[in-house]
């Protein structure tokens, strides 16, 4: 049976700055989603939130870029943006719906897409994760953890499934332009690419043996939709695990070591992703608008439906104790950077500034510089 996961998300509005979405967003988002069940058009949906932007997980049989499920998601935030958001004036009310202009697919308009079709396995585990105050590109260094790396991944080694490796589509996200590079052979070029997270993404992951869908995430860059600063663009991620796919264990261990991501205050600044359980409510920053940080969700796909712990409750895989030392790292890191304020590294290059506010401060500057000649000949 060939089954979708499609994950759509986006900021439409929030409590506090840009904190966690209000409850009547979530349960509006819930009770379209329940009717979208009851009609048949999907086999389950669950909404949750990532720091302020919501999450849709959908199951269906319509296959990827469906228009009725872009619709429907469309529909859902637009909905909860006026009928929510802007009548309780949440901070960023629609934030991410750059464009009335729907017709048939959401990508491009501002929320972010992550999907899936496959047939379904015997057993078909999934992990969703879902990141704030960060980019694309932060899921670089862990899908490249996770199915280039021995030293992450037992099963490159040792499973003969995943011994072949992994083919990476990697999106340019300034040339909207899409390459494909197998690994382990083209390793270093792949590394060479997706080590400019800013500019290059990692889009989709097929097993090299046969072909088989393994990895999908959100690749939206809003800036360069909109040409002007609009919040980052919080992406999400779905992955296949077990059984001729990296297991679960594989797949969580790449975040054990925090890497550094763009995003965090004003989307202007470096910071650690923190690996955060959302049973605990840690799924919410504070601290700098921060720190960057990723939850992940387990479910298992069973016959075009989510499968959680209880009901669709999904797992809660960075709920172990263990996780609190990559909070403490992460923690520790984040108030390291932050003694740097606002110098490089810690805030984002000068490429990346273009689409903030900090490009007016410079500007004024302007006519008050002069040739260094000049000064030259004052001095004498
Ligand atoms: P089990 O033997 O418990 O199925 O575990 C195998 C495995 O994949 C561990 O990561
Ligand atoms: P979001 O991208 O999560 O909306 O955050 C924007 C921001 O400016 C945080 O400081
Ligand atoms: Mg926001
Ligand atoms: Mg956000």
């Amino acid at each position: 049976m060939r089954t979708t996961v499609s994950v759509i998300k986006a900021d439409v509005g929030s409590v506090a700055g840009h904190h966690r979405p209000h409850q009547e967003m979530l349960n509006y988002a819930a009770r379209k989603l329940r009717e979208a069940e009851e009609t048949g058009l999907l086999g389950s949906g669950y909404v949750t939130h990532c720091g302020d932007d919501i999450i849709l997980v959908m199951t269906h049989n319509k296959g990827e870029n469906n228009p009725e499920i872009h619709g429907l998601a469309w529909s859902i935030f637009k909905e909860v943006t006026e009928k929510v958001s802007r009548k309780l004036k949440l901070y960023g009310a629609g934030q991410d719906l750059l464009s009335d202009a729907f017709s048939g697919n959401v990508r491009g308009l501002g929320p972010g897409v992550a999907e899936l079709e496959f047939n379904e396995r015997g057993s078909d585990p999934i992990v969703v994760f879902a990141a704030d105050k960060t980019e694309p590109g932060a899921w670089n260094i862990p899908l490249y953890r996770i199915f280039a790396s021995p030293d992450n991944t037992a099963g490159l080694v040792i499973d003969p499934k995943l011994h072949d490796g992994f083919k990476f589509e990697v999106l340019d996200l300034i040339e909207s332009q899409v390459v494909t590079l197998k690994t382990p052979e083209e390793m270093y070029d792949l590394i060479g690419l997706i080590g400019t997270p800013g500019r290059y993404a990692i889009s989709k992951i097929y097993r090299a043996v046969d072909d088989e869908p393994a990895a999908a995430a959100s690749t939206t860059r809003l800036s360069l939709i909109a040409g002007r600063y609009v919040g980052k663009d919080d992406p999400v991620l779905v992955i296949r695990c077990q059984a001729g796919f990296p297991a679960v264990g594989e797949v969580l261990s790449a975040f054990a070591v925090p890497p550094l991501v763009s995003g965090w205050m004003r989307g202007s600044h470096r910071g650690p992703l923190m690996p955060v359980s959302f049973r605990k409510g840690q799924n919410v920053v504070s601290f700098f608008d921060g720190p960057p940080r990723v939850m992940a969700m387990g479910w298992q796909v069973s016959n075009g439906r989510l499968v959680g712990v209880e009901g669709i409750e999904p797992a809660d895989l960075f709920e172990d104790p263990f996780w609190e030392y990559a909070r403490q790292k992460a923690a520790e890191l984040a108030v390291y950077l932050r003694t740097m304020g606002e110098f490089e590294p810690a805030r984002l290059s000068h490429e990346e500034m273009e689409y903030t506010t900090l490009p007016q401060i410079l500007e004024k500057l302007k006519p008050r510089f002069r040739p260094v000649e000049e000064k030259q000949v004052t001095e004498k």
